[in-house]
């Protein structure tokens, strides 16, 4: 055989595998069965299965200790000059912020707000969930339970102001909302896993559980961030519970899609909407701003702990890291603004809420490790649930400062999108814009009730 035909024959060889590797990534497996795994303290042992209404009192120990805190905080270092967010957190921002904790806000006021929404907790394998738990009054409507999921750096503290929209009765809407906001297992007043392997598939197995045990066999499911990671596993592994999946944060990491985004490279227009290009091509932009903007991701997803032990040991290291996402994820341009563009959009009691859940219960840590349950190789590459299409009818509402997945990506893991909406605005929708995104929730649930066919 001449050489000609060797390097012929061997090229195909190559091919041949290449493809198969490709269409075995491409080819979504069947949904898993994930285990009921144990993780609490010691061995598994009967369940406790009652509902604990919970009420937060921090100590005055933990809020001394706190002042004593932000008050002995080391100087910062000044920014350089001219700049403002581009590298972190500007420490004459923080500055003001620190200033504002130390002098204006009263945790035993702000207590108050979170005490007024109604919290339980029970024990689900081993670990007690945290929960607000809102029933409409006098509904006169048909009330439909609906899990709202928060994610990292946020907590249950986002939902605050979206809660008393959703559980009110809209007089255009013959449906109402009963609310379930759990805090994620390791956040805030939710307990953390004892042992490895509690990532976004685990949880959706919690959340499954935590919504049987309060008697819902079938309900709707809304999230952003890792919350809407975690919900999208639920649809995937429960679509005989979910009714359907309301995500502010669609994303389509699959090998076809990354082939889309490259081949777009060349003709954009072919999987990207036009008054979208720009939010992917150029791709030199679209991955230097990944780069830029996913530090936090690589580390919390190899060494959460050591970047744990300095943010549960002090108060502005955990503002300075927590407030930056609140930054970049506004407004990406916010990055070229002295103020952050925080109180443009937030106020700074609103947000320091939100740094203190993960404060009062030294919880960052146990956070943090999320990313490093969730990307593991056994989770994401070998279970790989978010690489599955969800089936039961979805949402996806995309706001401009948001991970975004382009209408010609969406069907891969969407092929049941019922409703698709654009917005301007950020991350943390909810938390930011409640109105509107009240609005689209009933908008989007609308539709899906119709799908089912349970419409008026
Ligand atoms: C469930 O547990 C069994 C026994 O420990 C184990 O072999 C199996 O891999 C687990 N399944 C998953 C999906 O983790
Ligand atoms: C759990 O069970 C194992 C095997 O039965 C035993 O060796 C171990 O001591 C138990 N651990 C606790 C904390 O009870
Ligand atoms: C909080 O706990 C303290 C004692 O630890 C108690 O005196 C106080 O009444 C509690 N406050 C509330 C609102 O439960
Ligand atoms: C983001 O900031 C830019 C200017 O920096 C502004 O033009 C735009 O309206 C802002 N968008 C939102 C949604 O805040």
């Amino acid at each position: 055989m001449g050489v000609l035909w060797k390097i012929v024959v061997s090229c195909g060889v190559v091919i041949l595998l290449i493809s198969y590797q490709i269409n075995k990534l491409i080819t979504p497996g069947l949904a898993p069965k994930l285990n009921e795994t144990w993780w609490g303290d010691g061995n598994f042992s009967k369940i406790d299965e009652t509902i604990y209404t919970f009420r937060i009192n921090v100590s005055n120990e933990v809020l001394q200790d706190l002042k004593y805190r932000l008050n002995h905080a080391r100087t910062f270092t000044p920014p350089l000059e001219g700049t403002q967010q581009q590298y972190g957190m500007n420490t004459n921002l923080l500055k003001e912020i620190v200033l504002f904790w130390k002098t204006k806000y009263d945790w035993k006021e702000r207590e108050k707000i979170f005490n007024s929404y109604p919290q339980y907790t029970t024990n689900i394998q081993g670990i007690n969930i945290h929960f607000i738990h809102v029933k409409p009054e006098s509904p006169n409507k048909k009330v439909m339970p609906l899990l709202l999921l928060h994610g990292w750096p946020g907590s249950i503290r986002e939902f605050f102001q979206l809660i008393p929209l959703l559980t009110t009765p809209s007089p255009d809407k013959n449906f109402v909302f009963e609310v379930i906001v759990p805090s994620i297992p390791g956040y805030g007043f939710s307990q953390a896993a004892v042992r490895p392997g509690l990532g976004a598939p685990q949880m959706a197995v919690i959340f499954k559980n935590l919504m049987k045990r309060l008697g819902f066999e079938k309900y709707y499911v809304q999230g952003g961030d890792f919350g809407a990671i975690i919900l999208h596993q639920m649809s995937v592994l429960y679509p005989e519970s979910v009714l359907g999946f309301h995500s502010n944060m669609c994303v389509v990491y699959t090998p076809l899609a990354v082939l889309k985004t490259l081949v777009g490279a060349v003709y954009p227009t072919w999987f990207t909407r036009q008054d979208h290009v720009e939010r992917v091509y150029p791709l030199t932009h679209y991955f230097s701003f990944k780069l830029e903007e996913s530090g936090y991701f690589h580390v919390q997803t190899t060494k959460p702990d050591t970047l744990g032990v300095s943010l549960r040991d002090s108060p502005v290291g955990l503002a300075a890291y927590i407030l930056e996402k609140f930054v970049t994820g506004t407004n990406f341009t916010y990055k070229s603004r002295e103020d952050g563009g925080l109180r443009d959009h937030y106020n700074y009691a609103d947000l320091l809420d939100n740094v203190m859940v993960y404060w009062i219960t030294g919880s960052m840590p146990t956070a943090m490790r999320l990313y490093a349950e969730t990307f593991s190789k056994k989770n994401y590459l070998t279970l790989g649930v978010s690489r599955m299409p969800v089936q039961v009818p979805s949402a996806c509402v995309r706001f401009r400062y948001d991970l975004y997945a382009s209408d010609g990506m969406l069907p891969e893991l969407y092929p049941n999108l019922l409703h698709l909406a654009d917005y301007s605005g950020g991350h943390f929708a909810a938390f930011q814009q409640p109105d509107l995104f009240a609005k689209d929730i009933f908008t989007a649930i609308e539709k899906f009730e119709k799908f089912h066919g349970h419409s008026s």
